[in-house]
């Protein structure tokens, strides 16, 4: 704590919550080079999780390189038990090891407890999505997620995330044109946190957030991600963000 105080960061948080609105921010010291920088927010984000979730409880998780941290850094349960993991969403079609599909799994047998899978890409046609949720494989899991007791996901700017997610230039164009700066859930924010663009999605939908979601905790770091931190974060869908030195800086010089 002595050390916290001297470093400035309880101050940091302090000045964070208070400016974002939220119930609980938490800062990392950080590091000038990212996959530390990761590495730091990812331990911080699994002991916050295993603090926060009870017996019993449904975790939902995104994917992405940040939440690929937290799962690595989970440590064998000695807490919580039966928990239940599940994917907000379905699958970007990105890389395995980063598809909230294997982190879910990883958290789960972490924990010791039960995951339940969405075999499923994200960016299908609506009418094929109308076609899935029906089925009760399907609606049993995104039941789970949209009831979630803690839901943790990751952040991105808006452009890497579409470039993941494959859209093609003039999509692209159409994102940035709006004025899309972060991304989370498939949503694209704007600079004062507007939806500007959202994609097709099945899985948890931001207004879940607001209305059934028990505790949404975000956790992104790095300077680069600071206006896309700004843009998805507020008090109407985050209860806690997770965060570095570096991002937290640079949002309070943004802001
Ligand atoms: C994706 C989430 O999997 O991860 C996005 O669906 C999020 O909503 C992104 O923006 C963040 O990824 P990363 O690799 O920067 O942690």
């Amino acid at each position: 704590n002595y050390i916290r105080v001297l470093r400035g960061l309880d101050n940091l948080e302090s000045k964070l919550k208070h400016e974002l609105g939220l119930k609980e921010v938490y800062i990392v010291p950080g590091s000038e080079d990212e996959a530390k920088a990761q590495q730091e927010l990812g331990r911080r984000a699994a002991r916050l999780l295993k603090e926060k979730l009870e017996n019993n409880d449904v975790l939902a998780v995104n994917g992405g390189t940040t939440l690929a941290a937290v799962a690595d850094f989970m440590l064998a349960n000695n807490g919580a038990t039966d928990i239940t993991v599940v994917p907000a969403r379905g699958g970007l079609g990105e890389e395995v090891e980063i598809q909230a599909n294997t982190i879910a799994a990883q958290i789960a047998n972490k924990l010791g407890g039960r995951y339940r899978l969405l075999h499923l890409p994200d960016n299908l046609d609506q009418t094929v999505v109308n076609t899935l949720i029906q089925k009760p494989q399907i609606k049993e899991v995104l039941n789970l997620a949209k009831e979630a007791d803690i839901l943790i996901h990751g952040i991105g700017t808006a452009e890497v995330m579409a470039r993941r997610r494959q859209v093609d230039s003039l999509e692209l164009e159409k994102i940035l044109e709006a004025g899309a700066v972060g991304e989370a859930f498939g949503y694209y924010f704007n600079q004062t946190g507007e939806i500007v663009y959202s994609t097709t999605s099945l899985g948890v939908q931001l207004e879940d957030l607001k209305k059934k979601v028990g505790k949404t905790i975000a956790v992104a770091g790095g300077k680069k991600k600071a206006g896309a931190i700004i843009s998805v974060v507020s008090d109407e869908y985050q209860d806690m963000l997770i965060t570095d030195r570096e991002a937290a800086e640079e949002i309070l010089d943004l802001l």
